[in-house]
């Protein structure tokens, strides 16, 4: 008998070609790889970092998942969604001193039943930590422990999935993604590497780095197989000289909002938004080469914009033109 499933689709791929005076002038394709699903928390890269984590809890009669990240976290949020949607149990420990119910993100995770634990800065910073780790083990028995915003090689294989290479205009020759924890950008070099297998194709991938993390590119290597570290031409670009996560510059947010304005695409200005300036800092500066076709991959994230709103870090007349853009 075929069990009820309260499943949804894996995204759907939708591409969106970007027109600009400014890639015009440098002879820059530039290509938005936009994955939605129909939850929209589960949009952009976290449908794929979190489906092998989901699988491997249902395969092995995990009791749940017990995960971390900030007050704002928007992979707090996709896992709320997908372990409500999965029937799993959910625990988080949110970076805070307390767990704020005014906070939408957290108000969010609150109503789908995820269990939120405040944990301070400092016990925070060991989260990578084996000791760390063997707590919450021991705390939470039988549950999957999920690395901060699922950048673990399971993470890593549901990215290595997506093909970003082919654009409808034809082969990219530069991947592009906002960093954070990595894993993302290892998926994107572990599928690279398939792709480049597939013709003698000289791709590039470029991770634009949102935080102030030096051990990133370890952080990175390690999810790969040696192969496809040394084999796939990629690197890792810091995005800004005052590197400081979350802090929204103003011209991060009037880049956002321009951009909204102009096509109709929702960006945020934590990952998406700053690194899609600094890759347009990068094209004005010629540091991608004329004629290059450049497949940047939204990331979604779109949630954090009610969070930045909620800490007045935007306005609300921009809050406004972000939420209203159609695609994102
Ligand atoms: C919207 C958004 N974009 C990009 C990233 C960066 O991905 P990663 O942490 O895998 O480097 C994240 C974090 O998961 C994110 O939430």
């Amino acid at each position: 008998m075929l069990l009820p499933t309260r499943d949804i689709a894996g995204p759907a791929a939708n591409w969106y070609r970007i027109a600009e005076p400014l890639l015009s002038d440098a002879r820059v394709e530039l290509w938005l790889y936009c994955p939605t699903t129909a939850e929209p928390m589960i949009s952009g890269n976290k449908w794929m970092k979190l489906q092998y984590h989901i699988k491997l809890i249902q395969q092995q009669q995990y009791r749940g998942l017990v995960t971390f990240g900030g007050a704002f976290s928007n992979h707090l949020a996709a896992c709320a969604a997908s372990a409500r949607l999965h029937d799993i149990n959910a625990i988080a420990y949110v970076r805070a001193d307390s767990i704020d119910r005014q906070n939408p993100t957290l108000q969010y995770c609150l109503a789908k039943g995820m269990t939120l634990i405040a944990i301070d800065r400092q016990s925070y910073r060991q989260r990578q930590q084996a000791d760390f780790l063997q707590m919450l083990a021991d705390r939470h028995p039988g549950y999957l422990i999920i690395p901060e915003g699922g950048s673990s090689a399971l993470g890593a294989r549901g990215i290595a999935g997506l093909n970003l290479t082919d654009t409808p205009a034809g082969r990219a020759d530069v991947i592009v993604t906002a960093t954070a924890s990595g894993g993302t950008l290892a998926g994107l070099i572990a599928s690279g590497k398939q792709q480049s297998a597939v013709g003698s194709h000289n791709l590039q991938i470029l991770g634009l780095a949102v935080v102030n993390d030096p051990s990133l590119p370890a952080k990175v290597a390690a999810l790969l197989t040696e192969e496809a570290e040394d084999s796939v031409n990629w690197r890792i670009v810091a995005t800004a000289v005052d590197q400081r996560y979350a802090k929204c510059p103003a011209e991060h947010v009037e880049f956002c909002c321009h951009f909204a304005l102009t096509h109709d695409v929702a960006l945020e200005p934590v990952y998406t938004g700053r690194a899609l300036y600094k890759l347009y800092q990068m094209i004005a500066a010629g540091e991608i080469a004329p004629g290059s076709r450049v497949s940047f991959f939204h990331t979604g994230g779109l949630q954090g914009l009610a969070g930045l709103h909620y800490r007045q870090l935007i306005s609300q007349q921009q809050y406004q033109i972000l939420s209203a853009a159609a695609v994102g």
